[in-house]
Order: structure tokens, then sequence, then C-alpha cells
């Protein structure tokens, strides 16, 4: 546990705008997709965030340069890449640092990474990213607690994919761009960041089609070349401040959000009794006097977000009824049950469902993060909590939320970092 923590006093009502940032999700995936050239490579709307610091260590442990030439804008080139395998110290941190392997493989014919590390939520195996690279042809073994993945040359084939994992859709897709012949991902992850990262990899010269649908399918081409892109707005990020307006009975305009991310999320919104116009450059979310329950499903896009799960949760916890909150996505994501008990609330979990009797009034006391999400989870819980929550661990917030603090004081919002 670290001593970092924010301070919240609930019961402000949260009214005002605030502006999105990029993509956590969208950027680290656009960061490992920069290795497969030796150009350089600009990438615009990034979130100033934790695991983009970690990510960009990873990529210098490979030997690229990372810049940060502005608040939002990286620069990177990986012309000069001196290792094919990330240092694991940063490796177990971070799990989206597998991304670099299919780039990597790619490029260089070889990669080598540990076993990733990441939040606790589930067991994460990572078979599917490894069946796939082996159906292109590559050599995979495992050494040292390292995988190796090595291939004289990655060759166009037919992939199906067990779970459609959205790491191992990039970390194939991006593999697939300079295979020798066509690729076909059969049970393709169809979530927004999937679509940013073949809109980046096809203004690189790449041919990919189908993203955004269950099928791809991956033209290899010989090379590709450096470009600018523009990483997409947080689905995640607007989703935890269209609640923090719900739990808040508050007025939030989230300006940036693309509501056609954020369909499953809206829908389940109007179902509790929330108010949300849906406009061109974002959403405008009211709360209403009277939350009711309702049954949440988290499973793969584009239905409700898992990394919505626990800030939904927090929400139902004020509702009037019995909520009951599927876990589809991973096996181990309700551990913020307990602590959302030691606010007061009425929930219990079982398997991978948490039941929620509500409305329960809640009452400030400390918790912990234990992860991003959960995270975020508690601070809403905190928002409408009677009296002062402590959240402890707060780094995992900072890794996945821009200054969360500073955007819910600027609504009103009684927070504070000590
Ligand atoms: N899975 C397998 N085999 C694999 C890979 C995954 O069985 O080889 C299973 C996992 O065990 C899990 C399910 O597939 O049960 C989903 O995992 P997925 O691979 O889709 O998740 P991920 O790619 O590791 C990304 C996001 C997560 C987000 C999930 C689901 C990044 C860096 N991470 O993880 O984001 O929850 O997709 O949408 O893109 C977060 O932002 O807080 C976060 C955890």
């Amino acid at each position: 546990m670290t001593t970092e923590r924010f301070v919240i006093e609930g019961g402000c009502r949260l009214q005002g705008r605030v502006a999105v940032s990029g993509s956590k999700n969208a950027t680290v995936a656009a960061m490992a997709a920069t290795l497969l050239v030796p150009e350089d490579c600009c990438l615009e709307n990034v979130p100033d965030i934790g695991d983009v610091t970690f990510m960009a260590q990873v990529m210098e442990s490979l030997g690229a340069r990372v810049d940060r030439p502005g608040p939002s804008t990286l620069h990177l080139n990986a012309e000069k890449v001196t290792s094919c395998s990330p240092a694991t110290e940063l490796v177990v941190n971070l799990r989206a640092s597998f991304q670099v392997m299919g780039p990597l493989l790619a490029r260089f014919g070889k990669a080598a990474c540990n076993q990733p590390g990441g939040d606790v939520i589930g067991q994460r195996p990572i078979d599917v990213h490894l069946a796939g690279f082996a159906a292109m042809g590559a050599e995979i073994s495992r050494e040292d607690g390292m995988y190796l993945a090595q291939a004289k040359e990655l060759r166009g084939a037919r992939i199906f994919m067990d779970y459609p994992s959205v790491l191992g859709t990039q970390n194939l897709m991006m593999a697939a761009t300079l295979a020798k012949g066509t690729t076909t991902i059969i049970n393709a992850a169809a979530e927004p960041e999937i679509v940013g990262l073949a809109e980046m990899l096809n203004r690189m010269g790449a041919r990919v089609h189908g993203a955004g649908s269950h099928t791809l399918e991956i033209e290899g081409v010989d090379s590709l070349h450096g470009t600018t892109h523009r990483i997409l707005p947080d689905r995640l990020e607007a989703g935890t401040f269209a609640i923090a307006a719900a739990i808040t009975g508050g007025d939030i305009y989230v300006a940036g959000a693309n509501c056609h991310h954020l369909c499953s999320l809206i829908a389940k919104l109007d179902e509790v009794g929330v108010a949300v116009e849906e406009r061109e450059d974002g959403l405008r979310v009211a709360g209403g006097d009277r939350l009711r329950a309702v049954t949440i499903q988290a499973v793969p896009y584009p239905g409700l977000a898992t990394d919505l799960q626990a800030p939904m949760a927090a929400l139902l916890t004020q509702a009037e009824g019995v909520s009951y909150v599927h876990e589809r996505v991973f096996d181990n994501r309700l551990l913020y049950v307990g602590e959302l008990r030691k606010l007061g609330a009425e929930v219990i979990s079982t398997g991978t469902t948490a039941i929620i009797s509500g409305p329960s009034p809640l009452v400030g006391t400390s918790v912990r993060a234990l992860d991003v999400r959960a995270g975020a989870a508690l601070v809403l819980a905190g928002l409408v909590a009677r009296g002062r929550t402590e959240i402890f661990d707060v780094y995992h917030l900072n890794r996945g939320y821009q200054r969360i603090d500073e955007k819910l004081r600027a609504l009103g919002a009684s927070i504070r970092r000590a």
C-alpha cells in the first residue's frame, strides 16, 4: 500500500464541462506500432498518465527514442532498436508491454518477452497471441521464463482466436502487416481501440480491412513508413465522468466523448433513469432523483465494457432494488466489492457476479484502489458517501486517468491529493 491518497468529502452535485483525454489503451498500442518502422512517428492527443510513461520506458528499453515535445504529443523513433526483448522489470508492471512482440517479430524476425504483469483482475493468459504467431510460421519457445518467438519470415495465415482478446488482436494485426501474403483473423476483438490501431497502421502503408468487425483481413506489405496519428478519445474515462454525473445527481457535459463508442453504457444509464443527451462532440448526462436497479453484463465490445463494470456497480449502490452485475470477461474483477462494503454498500459477490441491494447510504472511511477501474469505482462512491473517504494506492488511478482529481474538482467535487 502506498501512502499517496485521495481525500474526498462527499455530497457535492457535480456540474459543468469536462474534457475527455486521449485513450490510454489506444495510446499504448499506437506506441508499440511505431516499432514497425525505422522512421519518425508522431502521436497526438496522448494522455498524461502513468501507463504511457511505463510504455515509454518499455520502448526505451528496446532502444527506441521517445520525446514528449508538448503536453499531449509524443514523438517516437525506433530506427535504432538495440534489443528485441523489453526489460523484465517493466514488463511485469504493464501488460500492454507484451504488444511489442508482434511488431518486433514482424520487423526483426525475433522477439522475446516475459509473462506480462498488470492489474490483478484474472488469470490473463497469452495463449491466443502465441497461437497466432505460430500460425504465421513463428517458432515459439520458453527460455528462463521468457517467451521467445522467431521466424525468418512471417507468412499470412488463417487464424481463429479462441477468445476475442484485445491485445491479442492488436499483436497479431501488427505482426501480419509485414507478413508474406494475407492473414485472416477470425473472432477478432472489435473494440474502438482496434479500429484506431488499424487506422494508424493503414496510414503507415499497411492494408488492414474489417477493423471493428470480428473478421480482419490483413494483406502483408514489404515495408511501412512513419506517420502522424491522433489518439481517439478515452471512452472509459468519458464513461466514468458520465457515471459521476449520474451518481451525484449532477449535470455534466462530457466534451469530446464519442457517443458511438458508449452505446451500451448510454442504454444502461437510460434504464437506470439517468438522462443522456447525445451530441456530435460529446454527451450531456443529468442524474435523476430516483435511480432504478438493473442487471448489467460486462462482455466484449459492443457490450458493456468490463472497465466500466466496477464504476457501474458503484452507481447501482444508489439505485432502488436489487441489481445484478455479471463480469463475463475477467475471472477476478470483483475485488472492489469488499471495499464498497467498507463504505456501507449492501453488495455481495459470488463467483463472477455481484448482487447489490440499494439504495444504501454510504459513509466515508479508508479504502484501497485495487486496480485502475476499482479505484474509479471508489472515487465515485466517495463522491456520494457522507463525510470523508480516503482512497489509498491512488497510483492505480494515476496509471489510467489524467488528473482525475483536478477534473472532478473543476466540476465542484471536494477531492484532494494528500
Ligand atoms: N484471454 C485468453 N487468452 C489470451 C488473452 C486473453 O484467454 O491469450 C482472456 C483473458 O484471460 C480475459 C479475456 O481474454 O479473460 C479478455 O482479455 P483481453 O486479452 O481482451 O484483455 P487485454 O487485451 O489484456 C485490454 C485492455 C483492458 C481491458 C480488456 C478488455 C489494454 C492495455 N488493456 O486488456 O484494459 O479491460 O482489454 O476489454 O488495452 C484497463 O484499461 O483498465 C484495462 C484492464
